[in-house]
C-alpha cells in the first residue's frame, strides 16, 4: 500500500497553456544570439544575396524536416529527451543524455554572453567605452582578457562579469522554478512581443542612417560564384541547426508539454519562418548600421563587416559612439540581444531540468535548483575570469562541430536505420496536423540529412586536427575542446544505465497510458516497462 501512495504522488507532468504560448515559447528558443550576431555574417560570407539560395535549401531540406523529426519524438513518447528516446527503445536512451549534456555546456556558455549584453545596454545608456576606444574598453577594461599561453586557465575573477552573470542566473532560475505554464510561457509571452517591437524599432532607425543604403548593397547584392564552394553550403546547413534549435533537445522537450491532439506540422512551419523571417530582419538592420559606419570611416562596408562576439561588442558600440541617436540603437540592439538571449537559455536549461525531474521524480522546485545552483556556479567560475573569452570561443566551436552535429547524425541513423521509427512518427505527425508528411519527410531525415551532417562532421574534424583550433595551446583545446566533447559521450552513456527512479513519470505516468490507449497505439514491448505505471500500482497495492 505504501509504494502505491508513494507512485500516486509523483507529479503530473506539465503542459503549455496553449499552442500558441507552445508557438511563442518555441520561437523564443530558436530566435537567440544565433539569429542576431550570427547569420548576418554568415550570410554575409557566403555570397550576399546569393546566400538566400543554400539558406532556403537548408531550411526546407534539413531544418525543417528535423525540426518535426524532433517534434514527433517529443510529442510521441511524451518526455524529456532521455525519457522519449528510452521510450522509443532502450538502446537509445544515450543520444537522449547526450543532447542534455551538450545542453549544460550550451547553457554555461550562453549566459555569459546574455551578461555581457545586458552591460552593454547599460553602458550604451552613457557611452562608457568613450569614443574610439571600443575594442580595447571590451577586450581590456570589461573583459580584463589575458591569453591561456601566457596565464593558463585564471582564477582572476572579474566582478564586472560576474555579477551580472550571478544576476542572469537568478532570473533564469526563478522562471524555471515557476515551471512550463508559469514560468517559461509566460516569459515568452512577455518577452518575444517586446522583443519583436525593439528589434523592428532598431531595423528602422539604422535604416535611417546616412550609408544604410550601402549596407544593404553588400549584404543584398549576389555573388553567384560562392555558390560553387562547398563550404558555404556546409554553413547554410551548420546554421541552420543552431538556429532552428533542433537536436539538442529543445524540441524534444518542449513538443511534449503540448496537448495531444495538437497539429504539429503546422505549428513547426511557423515556427520555421518566425525564426528566419527574425534572422533576414537581423541581416537588414545589422548591415544598414554596418554601412553607416563604412561611411562614416570612409572605407568599404567589407572593412567592417565582421562576425559574432566583435560584431556585436566592437562594431555596434562603434556605430552607438558615431550615429545620431546612437544611444537609443545601443539601447535597442543590446536590450533585444539580451531578452533573444534569455528566452534561448530558458529552452536549453529546460532540456536539463525535465530530464532530471523525469529520470528521479522529483518536484519542480526541487529539480530546477538542483539543477541551476550547480550550473550557475561552474558558469560564474569558468565565465568570469580574465580567460573567459577563450574558454567560450573554444567550447562554442566543438559543441556544435561535435556536439550538435554528432547527435544529430547519430540520431537520425539509429532512429531511421537501426530503428526504423520513420513510418511510425510519420503517421504521428499526419495524425493531427494540416500538413501531412510523406515519403519526401523520411527520404531527407534518413538519406540527405545523415549525408549533410556525415560531411559536415567530417570537414570539421579534417579542419581541427589539421591545426590547432584558434592557434591555442594544444593541452588546452585538449581539455576544452575534445576533451568536453568525447566527456560528454561518455556521461551519456553512463547516465543511461543509472536506473529510473520509481517515482518518476517513466514508471507512473498515466496520462501517457492514457495517450497510447487513446491511439490505439501498440506498447513497444522493449519498453513495456517505461509505461506500465497502473500495473505496478496495482502490484504495489
Ligand atoms: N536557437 C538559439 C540561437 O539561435 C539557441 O541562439
Amino acid at each position: 500500500m505504501a509504494a502505491a501512495t508513494t507512485l500516486s504522488q509523483s507529479p503530473k507532468r506539465e503542459a503549455f497553456g496553449s499552442r500558441n504560448v507552445f508557438i511563442l515559447s518555441a520561437i523564443g528558443s530558436a530566435v537567440g544570439l544565433g539569429n542576431i550576431w550570427r547569420f548576418p555574417y554568415v550570410a554575409y560570407e557566403g555570397g550576399g544575396g546569393a546566400f538566400l539560395i543554400p539558406y532556403l535549401c537548408a531550411l526546407l531540406t534539413a531544418g525543417i524536416p528535423l525540426l518535426f523529426f524532433d517534434y514527433a519524438i517529443g510529442h510521441r513518447f511524451r518526455g524529456s529527451a532521455p525519457l522519449a528516446f528510452r521510450r522509443m527503445h532502450r538502446v537509445a536512451e544515450p543520444l537522449g543524455w547526450w543532447q542534455v549534456l551538450i545542453s549544460v555546456v550550451i547553457a554555461l556558455y550562453y549566459a555569459v554572453i546574455i551578461a555581457w549584453a545586458a552591460m552593454y545596454t547599460w553602458f550604451s545608456a552613457q557611452l562608457s567605452w568613450g569614443a574610439g576606444n571600443e575594442e580595447a574598453f571590451f577586450g581590456g577594461e570589461f573583459l580584463q582578457s589575458e591569453d591561456v599561453k601566457d596565464v593558463g586557465i585564471s582564477t582572476t575573477f572579474v566582478p564586472q562579469v560576474g555579477i551580472p552573470l550571478a544576476v542572469v542566473w537568478v532570473v533564469v532560475i526563478v522562471i524555471m522554478a515557476f515551471g512550463v505554464k508559469r514560468g517559461i510561457g509566460r516569459a515568452n509571452a512577455v518577452l518575444m512581443p517586446l522583443l519583436t517591437v525593439m528589434f523592428a524599432a532598431l531595423v528602422v532607425q539604422s535604416l535611417f542612417l546616412p550609408g544604410a543604403l550601402d549596407g544593404l548593397n553588400a549584404f543584398f547584392t549576389p555573388n553567384w560564384a560562392a555558390l560553387a564552394d562547398p563550404a558555404v553550403w556546409a554553413s547554410a546547413y551548420g546554421h541552420i541547426f543552431f538556429s532552428l534549435s533542433v537536436a539538442f533537445g529543445i524540441m524534444v522537450t518542449y513538443a511534449s508539454y503540448l496537448k495531444r491532439k495538437t497539429d504539429l506540422t503546422g505549428s513547426g512551419l511557423v515556427v520555421a519562418f518566425a525564426n528566419s523571417g527574425f534572422e533576414i530582419l537581423a541581416g537588414i538592420g545589422v548591415f544598414a548600421a554596418l554601412g553607416f559606419m563604412a561611411q562614416a570611416q570612409g572605407v568599404e562596408v567589407s572593412g567592417v563587416a565582421t562576425s559574432g562576439i566583435g560584431l556585436a561588442f566592437v562594431a555596434f558600440p562603434t556605430i552607438v559612439s558615431q550615429a545620431a541617436g546612437g544611444t537609443i540603437i545601443g539601447v535597442l540592439f543590446f536590450g533585444a540581444l539580451t531578452f533573444a538571449g534569455v528566452t534561448s537559455l530558458i529552452s536549453v536549461i529546460e532540456v536539463i531540468v525535465a530530464a532530471l525531474q523525469d529520470k528521479l521524480g522529483w518536484r519542480r522546485v526541487r529539480t530546477t535548483l538542483t539543477v541551476s545552483i550547480p550550473l550557475a556556479i561552474v558558469s560564474i567560475a569558468l565565465f568570469s575570469t580574465t580567460t573567459a573569452l577563450v574558454v567560450l570561443d573554444t567550447t562554442d566551436a566543438f559543441v556544435n562541430a561535435f556536439g550538435i552535429m554528432a547527435v544529430a547524425l547519430v540520431a537520425v541513423v539509429v532512429v531511421a536505420w537501426v530503428l526504423h521509427q520513420l513510418p511510425r512518427l510519420q503517421d504521428h505527425l499526419n495524425a493531427r496536423s494540416s500538413f501531412r508528411v510523406g515519403i519526401l519527410w523520411r527520404l531527407l531525415v534518413a538519406a540527405l540529412a545523415p549525408i549533410v551532417l556525415g560531411y559536415l562532421f567530417v570537414t570539421g574534424l579534417i579542419e581541427k586536427i589539421s591545426e590547432p583550433y584558434g592557434g591555442y595551446p594544444v593541452w588546452f583545446i585538449g581539455i576544452f575542446g575534445w576533451g568536453m566533447v568525447i566527456a560528454l559521450v561518455v556521461f551519456a552513456v553512463l547516465l543511461s544505465v543509472v536506473p529510473w527512479s520509481k517515482h518518476s513519470h517513466a514508471k507512473d505516468d498515466p496520462d501517457y497510458d492514457a495517450f497510447l490507449a487513446d491511439e490505439h497505439y501498440e506498447p513497444n514491448p522493449e519498453t513495456a516497462a517505461m509505461h506500465l505505471g497502473a500495473q505496478e500500482k496495482g502490484a504495489g497495492a
